[in-house]
């Protein structure tokens, strides 16, 4: 499997199925055929883009991955890559989590440890894990503290930590945001050693479910200087930055066109499958043109 590189984060919600909302209808959050829907659709969407360029069978495995409810994760597993669900041919995505527990083991109820998550994966691929998302900084006070030691435990396993960064509207608007991720970045990574692979999604707190994206260019610059620091203050070797913050399929072109903008975390766009299938056509598209 590929590193995922453009991640749906579908949070405490179920992919949209016909016109109802989602967030309205929660016995739907476990139903088979609600995600199998969300496939199908996001399959064919990929598919008919390849058929159409007379590519078939190319993306067995793919930079895409997503973030479903940990109650959906075993659906999502077994619907990804299923002939039923796109006979003919297996594109497959990485199936990952949106948290994690900083502690390996003891008296902290409702959490879940990194290698209980480790564990809990029917199949034997690439899977990922957010962590420090703004949402859980916000409401569950998570500290920078706390995201290093959730870091730490997720290279103790084969999880790919997907690390948020990111600075608020006050901070953005006082011209403070190199400083607040340089803070962020010498407190997570403190002097850390490692060879695994480590994504980070550069996410301005102002852009994630605002309809304003950042701008690309500006973003561009800043993911130059997240990569420079990460380097500066820790020795992995590459690390992939992401960036998140009201993506769409019509505005991702011009974000994945810039040199130091890996790939995309996108929330709300991605519980539309066609709307989160252009997204990656679109990132195929410019890879394709890279080459
Ligand atoms: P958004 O969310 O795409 O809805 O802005 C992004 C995120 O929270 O990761």
């Amino acid at each position: 499997m590929n590193l995922p590189l453009v991640i749906a984060n579908w949070k405490m919600n179920i992919p949209y199925f016909d016109e109802k909302d989602p967030k309205e209808d929660f016995e739907w959050a476990m139903h088979w055929k609600h995600i199998q829907h969300w496939f199908f659709k996001f399959h064919s969407t990929i598919k008919d883009y390849q058929w159409n360029r007379g590519v078939v069978d190319e993306y067995l495995c793919t930079p895409f991955g997503i973030a479903p409810p940990l109650t959906s994760v075993h659906t999502c597993e077994e619907n990804n890559g299923s002939d039923e669900v796109s006979p003919g041919s297996y594109i497959n995505v990485s199936i990952g989590f949106q948290d994690v527990s900083s502690h390996r083991s003891g008296a902290r109820t409702g959490e879940m440890s990194a290698s209980m998550l480790a564990g809990y994966l029917l199949r034997d691929d690439y899977s990922f894990c957010i962590i420090g998302h703004s949402e859980r900084r916000e409401f569950q006070k998570e500290t920078d503290e706390v995201i290093s030691e959730k870091l730490k435990r997720l290279l103790e396993t084969d999880i790919v930590p997907v690390v948020c960064i990111g600075e608020t509207l006050k901070d953005f608007e006082k011209g403070l945001t190199k400083e607040i991720l340089k803070n962020q970045i010498d407190v997570i990574f403190n002097s850390l050693e490692s060879d695994k692979n480590i994504i980070l999604a550069y996410e301005p707190v102002w852009a994630i479910g605002s309809g304003k994206p950042a701008v690309p260019t500006d973003v561009n610059e800043i993911h130059k200087f997240i990569k420079d620091t990460v380097q500066s203050c820790a020795k992995i070797t590459d690390i992939n930055v992401l960036y998140g913050g009201s993506v769409n399929a019509e505005n991702s072109k011009s974000f994945f066109e810039q040199k130091y903008i890996d790939g995309a975390l996108v929330g709300g766009a991605s519980l539309d499958p066609v709307e989160f299938g252009k997204i990656c056509i679109n990132y195929i598209h410019q890879m394709e043109t890279q080459e």
